[in-house]
């Protein structure tokens, strides 16, 4: 860590704020358990805010309090050059895989470790402990005294990487380790290991993931691939602040070094008691004896895969008893008492029939694959995304081509690439309609963009379609009974041309729809009469402005209070919105500078269509450093100056140029000079960049972390 030259304190901290500094990681570590590993929470967010917050001011105020297992340090690291190798005391090992898929696969490993073991056929069984197989990045926790020091990727085995920082933000993680209750396996109340290392895996879930995309699209930048290599990603960050906004989850399976603790009699027992020390140890794990228990373990998993909220690709058996695995040992490099038995694969290969176009919401024009329907993940699959040209392109299929599809949970069908092999004398390839296939309105592709897109707003039907269905959408206007083929049967039949048109529809007009009841129009007429008051960040994310989804829409309606002062904000004034970037901000400007769409907005609310006036003031962002001067000086690890009074500003502070009896920090860096000499002079609290950062996250920075 980066922690500034040794300054000394202002003042020697009092043993009153000693007590209440002790008691404050304490509680907040409770709270932190849990919230984040137990998903329990026992107070709400804005109490633990509270704590945090006091708990902040009394490490800025007596800097000889803090210290590195204090919930305040899972931010504000410094930005790294590179990751410190790390010499593992144990090597961390990995195991060998099963790949037939099968039950067979089970009775191989069991019928080896009999083997090895010279059992012989009348013994009894051998229990295993079965757990799941993270899709991740392996890491090496060490606790020294209880304390977190040091997190180590795998690497080579031998040595790893450094990435105590990034891994500090993973809320899950404890900081320090809780002691053991009484009855437990060890040493009960007493002091904790003088050394523990605790092995898992840091992964991502799928829902972390699908909104971490979501909001990677609402910005405008570009979306991850898939969950394994995003948390791999996230974990060798070099930048902590970065690595913190990305929602990581860790999953204890094992130990690596450990002095002063008498391990458990098996595997079971020490996840138990990993799970104690306050770490988090799947509970979709169980001791199993013989064969039958690992067949049975492995297909109960595999039947509820596609349930868990992460990706996994098999299971993990061991032989759960130490003392056996000991007299087991390795083999080049693996445990022969592990095995990691996986499951058939969420990919299949079909042929690829033909190509279409969809055109959705935003006039996105998107190929899919129509495909010879083919069971894979569940369920049977007979159109896949091809995402977009250049996607189409670079896997390079084409109609007639064997390819691979791959469905992993709820994800959209893909199709991945294709099967080498001989293809037909002459296949075309794909090209893009230069005209809408629905409305017919040219097609364009933005410069430098990715995606073509039909250019016909809401005269083209399927945008039409599109803006409805979005519009009446749970999470924006939540009218219910508005569904696809209704939606079709209105537009389709010049019934709806713009939004307002849905407040116009009467029970008569809808009844002579085809298979539409009495009974079937007359609710939904009263759905829509029953939404029209609403909130003003749902009616927003239901125009379906670009770019705009829902986290967005709150943070506008927030800022803005009324959509008046929303539809004139120029670009600058969007852009002081909290993670409103130039590209959000634009799309905004551009959609209210369409005269249709300010037309629409006015109309719907003729309509009747209203929320609560001032949702939220003029700007509630928080500001931490109101009404707080800083100086800077010296050179910081991480901030250009430019960027930390950028920062200090955005945060409401000012920044001086001197030190004055009025200054309420001096941020310190590498040489800092006279302005340090004159901070201790007139006892001005000297913070670090750490310290800068903690102020400038405020008390609500807990949130970024969940
Ligand atoms: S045990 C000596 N258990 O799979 C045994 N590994 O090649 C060490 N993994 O590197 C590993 N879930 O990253 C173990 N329940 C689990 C696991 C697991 C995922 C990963 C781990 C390891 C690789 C095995």
């Amino acid at each position: 860590m980066s922690d500034a030259p040794e300054l000394d304190p202002p003042s020697a901290p009092p043993a009153a704020a000693q007590a209440r500094v002790a008691r404050l990681r304490a509680e907040l570590a409770h709270h932190a358990h849990r919230y984040y590993t137990l998903d329990a929470p026992e107070i709400p967010d804005a109490e633990y805010d509270r704590l945090f917050g006091e708990l902040q001011a009394l490490e800025a105020r007596y800097p000889g309090l803090r210290s590195a297992d204090s919930p305040t340090r899972r931010v504000g690291g410094a930005v790294l050059a590179a990751f410190a190798p790390v010499r593992h005391a144990v090597p961390m090992l990995s195991i060998q895989t099963e790949t037939d898929t099968s039950a067979g696969g089970a009775l191989a490993f069991d019928a080896r470790v009999r083997r090895e073991l010279e059992l012989s056929d009348d013994a009894p069984p051998v229990a295993y402990a079965a757990e799941l197989k993270f899709d991740g990045l392996a890491i090496n926790l060490r606790y020294v005294d209880g304390v977190l020091v040091q997190a180590a990727t795998r690497g080579d085995g031998e040595t790893g990487e450094d990435v105590t920082q990034n891994i500090r933000t993973i809320g899950q993680i404890p900081l320090r380790l809780l002691p053991l209750p009484p009855a437990g396996e060890g040493r009960g109340e007493g002091p904790p290991p003088a050394v523990l290392e605790a092995r898992g895996e840091v992964y991502m879930r799928r829902d972390d993931f699908e909104r971490l995309n979501a909001r990677q699209r609402e910005l405008g930048q570009k979306t991850f691939i898939n969950p394994r290599n995003t948390a791999a990603g996230a974990v060798r960050q070099l930048d902590p602040a970065i690595a913190a906004r990305r929602p990581l989850s860790f999953s204890a399976y094992g130990v690596g070094e450990v002095v002063g603790w008498t391990l458990p009699p098996g595997h079971g027992r020490l996840l138990d008691a990993l799970s104690a020390f306050g770490l988090p140890v799947s509970a979709d794990r169980g001791v199993v004896l013989g064969p039958a228990g690992l067949v049975r373990f492995h297909g109960d998993i595999e039947a509820r895969r596609d349930q868990l909220p992460f990706d996994i690709d098999g299971v993990v058996y061991k032989v759960d008893e130490l003392a056996l695995q000991r007299r087991l040992g390795f083999k080049s490099r693996e445990p022969r008492w592990a095995v990691a038995h996986k499951f058939p694969a969420q990919e299949q290969m079909t042929l690829l029939r033909d190509i279409e176009v969809q055109v959705g919401r935003t006039g996105k024009l998107t190929p899919v694959a129509k495909l010879e329907p083919v069971f894979v993940g569940g369920t049977t699959v007979s159109n896949a995304t091809l995402h977009n040209l250049f996607e189409l392109r670079r896997k390079g299929v084409r109609i007639g081509d064997t390819v691979i599809v791959r469905r992993a949970g709820d994800v959209i069908p893909e199709v991945v690439g294709r099967v080498p092999g001989a293809r037909a004398a002459y296949v075309p390839n794909f090209h893009m309609p230069r005209a809408c296939p629905v409305c017919g309105s040219a097609v364009l592709r933005e410069k430098g963009g990715i995606d073509h897109r039909c250019t016909g707003g809401l005269f083209c039907a399927a945008q039409r379609k599109q803006a409805l269905l979005h519009f009446a959408g749970r999470r924006a206007m939540d009218i219910e009974g508005l569904g696809d083929k209704l939606v079709d049967q209105l537009v389709d039949g010049g019934l709806i041309r713009t939004l307002p048109d849905l407040y116009t529809l009467g029970i008569a007009q809808l009844s002579a729809l085809e298979r539409m009841a009495d009974k079937s129009a007359a609710n939904l007429v009263a759905a829509l009469d029953k939404r029209k008051h609403t909130t003003l960040a749902r009616f927003l994310y239901g125009l379906g402005i670009r770019h705009v989804g829902e986290a967005t829409a709150r943070d506008l309606a927030h800022h803005f209070g009324a959509i008046e002062r929303l539809m004139d904000a120029s670009v600058e004034q969007l852009l002081e919105v909290d993670d409103v970037g130039p590209v959000v901000a634009q799309s905004i400007r551009t959609f209210f500078d369409q005269p249709h769409n300010c037309e629409v907005v006015q109309k719907l609310r003729a309509a009747g269509i209203s929320w609560p006036d001032h949702e939220g003031s003029a700007d509630t962002t928080p500001k931490p450093l109101a009404g707080k001067t800083l100086v800077l000086t010296g050179t910081l690890p991480a901030l250009t100056r430019d960027e930390a009074k950028a920062l200090i500003e955005a945060a409401g502070g000012k920044v001086a140029g001197s030190v004055s009896k009025k200054t309420h920090y001096v941020v310190a860096g590498a040489e800092a000079g006279s302005k340090l000499d004159k901070a201790r002079e007139l006892g001005v609290e000297v913070i670090d960049e750490a310290g800068l950062r903690a102020l400038l996250a405020g008390p609500a920075q807990r949130m970024s972390l969940a």
